[in-house]
């Protein structure tokens, strides 16, 4: 397929801790096309960070192909925006210098693409605020918004509300949802959080515990997806608990010999 936005093949990666080489992904296989929203749900440790580390340029890879619009990744760069964990703003920086950070344009077009981002985060009002003035959802809003303003293909979200209570989290995700439809920029999103990778994901990846592989990919209907009591959510999440306890499983078999 060569429409892809992002197409990775037999991808590995080992890093080597005190002179001993830990396997961390095994022959990953996965292609993105524009517009997508993926997202990759499996075990906390089991490469999910790294792997959207590699697609970014930030981590190296030596083995396999990992390719942005048709290039092998050699680095960050504009094209390709993270979203990380802790949202990661500078504290000094009040939000909309935070949001225009490293944008190379004039200040007119600054103020404007930092309005047109801030407004539709709903922090219209919080331009000038630090923050440390801010809640988690509202930061964690702001660094989905600097993410955004450079105008990315493609916006890799690495747990991004990990750290939110329960209903913030849930009026996140149906904003990110909203945002992605308004800019079709294609969205890669990590999570642990089983009902976020359905509510979100037009494609969920589910991945098996350290070292990390692709168990399955699974197409999910929107429509369905998007409705959390519907009965196609119900069977995408137990299929996909039944894919964590295999591993579970194995583990205690191997805690037991
Ligand atoms: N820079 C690094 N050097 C050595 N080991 C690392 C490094 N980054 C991550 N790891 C290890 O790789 C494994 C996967 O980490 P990570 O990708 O962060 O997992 P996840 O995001 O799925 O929780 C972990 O065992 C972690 O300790
Ligand atoms: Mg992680």
């Amino acid at each position: 397929m060569s429409d892809s936005i992002i197409n990775i093949e037999h991808l590995n990666k080992t890093f080597e801790v005190d002179k001993t080489k830990m396997e961390i992904l095994r022959d990953i296989n996965l292609k993105i096309s524009p517009g997508e929203f993926v997202t990759i749900v499996g075990h906390s440790g089991c490469g999910k960070s790294t792997l959207l580390k590699i697609i970014c340029g930030l981590v190296s890879y030596e083995d396999g192909k990992v390719e942005r619009s048709g290039k092998a990744v050699s680095g960050p760069g504009p094209s390709c925006g993270m979203v990380f964990q802790e949202h990661r703003l500078l504290p000094w920086l009040k939000i909309k210098d935070n949001i225009s950070f490293g944008l190379k344009l004039s200040k007119e077009e600054k103020d404007k693409r930092v309005g047109h981002y801030l407004e539709m985060v709903g922090l219209k009002d919080f331009a000038n605020s630090y923050p440390a003035q801010l809640s988690g959802g509202m930061s964690q809003r702001a660094a989905i918004a600097r993410g955004l303003a450079n105008n990315p293909e493609i916006l890799l979200l690495d747990e991004p509300f990990g750290a939110l209570d329960a209903l913030t989290r849930i009026q996140m995700q149906k904003e990110i949802l909203s945002i992605q439809e308004k800019e079709g920029t294609t969205m890669v999103l990590v999570t642990h959080d089983i009902d976020e990778a359905i509510y979100l994901g037009d494609r969920i990846v589910v991945m098996s515990a350290r070292p990390g592989e692709i168990k399955d990919i699974i197409k999910t209907d929107r429509y369905a997806s998007r409705r959390r009591n519907s009965p196609e959510f119900a069977n995408y999440r137990k299929k996909i608990y039944d894919y964590f306890f295999e591993d579970v499983q194995d583990y205690e078999i191997e805690y037991n010999i």
